[in-house]
């Protein structure tokens, strides 16, 4: 069967990079062979720097980017426990829901999708809940295209005694994700966003308050292959004992992409998603369209469009990926058919990929009846990012 080579512009996977795919056709070796082990070490020390933490228990958990949201709340979660969630999209809808089936009590802390979750709404949360076991908020809304600040909500968590669990799965490599300077206790990503590579690992950072949690607990951790324990004596330095077998390839995968991106350097790799937003953002404006997730908070690896009135949504998506080989994402939930969602992730995130995204969307515009030139676009684009 012959699968086409799509330009990935949607909510993830992003492309990888050759080199990344090239990684996973290495031989398979065992998965406590000394160079497998060898391979994990320096997955382990990479995670630390791309996370920005001394975290010794910083891995990549067996799964995809919800693996990791599981990881993170069956360790830290018993039965009866008061858990506070933001919820500004479909992945603190779901963090909500993991949390709810560990048991715990969960106070939402709501707000309009597209806009962040306010320190002000987590303070007052933190008030009314008797004694919050963790506060757990998502980074970077996908759904959304809303980028949460971290630091403050950091410091109330902090003062309140209650830990903080964050989801980086679309932040991690896109933009600044500080776990140690932001107070954050435990925190995961996925592989397939910004650190482009195929889908399928999730890394982890339990910090020693939330190792402190896993130790004090009453109960057992529901999950076995989940349980942070049990995987610490596979991943843990020195004696390895066997829990399951890990993805060898994708370790492969996941340790060049870590190479690649420090190779490029981590704030260099920011400042690239930043240019490119901002070179999409100035070719959208020349094409009338505007990017709606709040202002000031938008994020550059994932730009929520508004679609114009009167023209049809899914129609415009179908005609990119068959014409023009290039996915883009469906608005999901309230913003179903209101937005289209253009990831710049990762490998993806190229001036020239912006300017193809422009070429085609704005064509189709046009043939739909709308009064756009696409190459005033793309030239917008270019004029933006030689400014930046
Ligand atoms: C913010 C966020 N959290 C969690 C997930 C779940 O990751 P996965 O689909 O890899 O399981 C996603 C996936 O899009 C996401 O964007």
């Amino acid at each position: 069967m012959s699968i086409p080579s799509r330009l990935l512009m949607g909510p993830g996977p992003s492309n990888a990079p050759p080199s990344v795919l090239t990684a996973m056709s290495r031989p398979l070796v065992g998965h406590l062979d000394p160079a497998f082990v060898a391979l994990m070490e320096d997955i382990k020390a990479m995670l630390r720097q791309v996370f920005l933490t001394s975290n010794e228990m910083t891995f990549p958990v067996s799964g995809t980017g919800s693996a990791g949201m599981e990881f993170c709340l069956v360790n830290l979660i018993e039965p009866g426990d008061e858990v506070i969630v933001g919820v500004n999209g479909v992945f603190g809808q779901r963090m909500a829901e993991v949390a709810s089936r560990c048991g715990a009590k969960v106070t939402t802390v709501e707000a309009t999708w597209g806009s962040i979750i306010e320190p002000d709404a987590i303070a007052a949360a933190l008030k009314q809940v008797a004694r919050p076991k963790l506060v757990a908020i998502v980074h970077a809304e996908t759904s959304t295209g809303a980028l949460t600040p971290v630091e403050e909500i950091g410091r109330l968590t902090r003062d309140s005694g209650a830990l903080l669990v964050l989801d980086t799965v679309t932040s991690l490599g896109g933009c600044a994700v500080r776990l140690d300077d932001w107070l954050v206790d435990a925190a995961y990503s996925g592989t397939q966003k910004c650190l482009s590579c195929p889908p399928g690992l999730s890394p982890v950072s339990f910090g020693p308050r939330a190792m402190e949690a896993v130790r004090a607990r009453r109960h057992r951790v529901q999950s076995w292959y989940l349980d942070v324990s049990l995987l610490a004596n596979y991943w843990a330095e020195g004696q390895r004992v066997y829990h399951h077998t890990a993805p060898i390839s994708m370790n492969y995968a996941l340790h060049e992409a870590l190479r690649l991106l420090l190779e490029e350097g981590l704030e260099q790799r920011w400042a690239r998603h930043e240019r490119n937003h901002n070179a999409l953002r100035a070719g959208l404006t020349a094409l009338g369209l505007e990017i709606v997730s709040q202002r000031g908070h938008q994020l550059w690896q994932l730009n929520a469009v508004g679609v114009p009135q009167g023209v049809d949504e899914a129609a415009v998506r179908g005609r990119l990926l068959q014409e023009f080989n290039i996915e883009v994402g469906a608005g999901l939930g309230p913003m179903k058919g209101k937005i289209w969602r253009v990831g710049l992730m990762g490998h993806t995130s190229t001036l020239e990929n912006v300017c193809v995204l422009l070429m085609a969307l704005g064509r189709i515009l046009r043939e739909a009846g709308q009064s756009v030139d696409e190459r005033a676009a793309a030239a917008a684009a270019k004029a933006s990012a030689a400014g930046s």
